[in-house]
Order: structure tokens, then C-alpha cells, then sequence
């Protein structure tokens, strides 16, 4: 990984991964402050601001690992339940990025995507500093149990990701289309 410090904005597009391993070290809590404080500059039709950021400290992070591996283990076994138990034990950094539900589908739909842009922002503003994120959309964060232990009510609140940082034990590698694949030119 080049100095963090050093890249240009286009550079932390390009370079940012998703990290699946991190170093036991959690970042420093004012870091994370400030890319929320960055994160909530993303474009938001009607500026409604519909994002929330929740920060979990070990003890939530722990009722989150626990739910997850007990849907684990109703579903694939004791085993795949202990292994995954390990594996999220070891992140160090937790944060549940949710958006405003509303009656209103439209709106919902454009919250939801300034919500992402704002999960963009965060993430490349912390790479930008040297820490990674991965972002995960998986069952555990649908489930009622996880709504109660982030004290917050489904029937207003979408979670838009569940996000691990830490600073990288591996990058990965990847891959995109070239750009004239993805392009249609119009006269
Ligand atoms: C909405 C969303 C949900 C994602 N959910 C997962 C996930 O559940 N598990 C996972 O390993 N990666 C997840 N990712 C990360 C993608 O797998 C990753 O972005 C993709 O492999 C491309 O890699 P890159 O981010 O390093 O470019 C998610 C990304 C987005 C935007």
C-alpha cells in the first residue's frame, strides 16, 4: 500500500478495496468522527439527511457476533457456527450505517442512495488514512433481534451496511470491465 497520505482523489478510488483482514489494532475513535463528519457531505436530494451512523463498542459488537452465530448454526451446524464465531471475533472495528425509512418510496429510494454515497465517502476518506473497510449486507442485519440490540425500530430504520475497519493484513486484488464496455455513445 502507497503512503495513504500521498494519493490523489482518483488514486483512492482506484486503490480502495474491501478488506476481509485486519490487524488486531482498532483506529482511533476521533478518525472514525471525522469521516462520518466527511461521510455526510454526500449529495442527498431534499437534504434530508436520512443517514445514521452507529457505532458499536465490544459489548454490542459481541451481541452482534452471538446472533449471527446462532443463525449460522440453525442453519449449517455447530461447526460452520464456531468458525464464523472466530472469524468475527477478530474484527476490530464496528459500524451499522442506516438510512430513514419513509411512506414515501421515492424518497426512500434516494435516501437510500445518498446514504451509499455517504458509505463511499466514509470509506475513501478512511483509506485515505490508511484503514480499510469492508461493507456487509448479510442476513444478520434483517434479522428483529439485531433491530433490538441496535435499539432502533426496523419499521424506520434500513440498514444500509454493517461495516468492519481496521487497518489492512492483506489488500486483494481486483478486477473492472474496460471502460469501453460500459460506455454507449450517443450521437
Ligand atoms: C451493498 C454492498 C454489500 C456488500 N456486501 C458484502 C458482503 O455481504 N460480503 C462481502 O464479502 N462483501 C460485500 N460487499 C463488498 C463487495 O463484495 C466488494 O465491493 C466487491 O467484491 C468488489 O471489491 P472492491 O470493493 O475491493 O472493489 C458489499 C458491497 C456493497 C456495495
Amino acid at each position: 500500500m502507497q503512503d495513504p497520505a500521498e494519493l490523489s482523489v482518483a488514486e483512492v478510488i482506484r486503490q480502495r478495496r474491501t478488506v476481509h483482514l485486519f490487524k488486531p489494532e482498532v483506529p482511533p475513535r476521533d478518525l472514525i468522527l471525522e469521516a462520518i463528519d466527511v461521510a455526510r457531505w454526500a449529495p442527498n436530494h431534499r437534504v434530508t439527511e436520512p443517514w445514521r451512523f452507529h457505532l458499536l463498542g465490544t459489548q454490542t459488537a459481541a451481541q452482534v457476533v452471538d446472533l449471527n452465530a446462532r443463525l449460522i448454526a440453525a442453519k449449517s451446524g455447530p461447526d460452520a457456527a464456531a468458525a464464523k464465531r472466530q472469524q468475527w471475533s477478530q474484527v476490530p472495528g464496528w459500524m451499522i450505517v442506516t438510512s430513514a425509512r419513509s411512506n414515501d418510496s421515492m424518497l426512500e429510494t434516494e435516501d437510500y442512495a445518498a446514504t451509499c454515497c455517504a458509505i463511499q465517502n466514509l470509506t475513501l476518506f478512511l483509506w485515505s488514512h490508511g484503514v480499510g473497510v469492508k461493507w456487509t449486507t448479510g442476513n444478520v442485519t434483517r434479522h428483529d433481534e439485531f433491530f433490538q440490540i441496535l435499539n432502533m425500530a426496523p419499521a424506520e430504520n434500513r440498514v444500509v451496511g454493517m461495516l468492519w475497519y481496521g487497518y489492512p493484513a492483506e489488500v486483494p486484488t481486483q478486477s473492472r470491465k474496460p471502460v469501453a464496455e460500459i460506455v454507449q455513445e450517443l450521437p
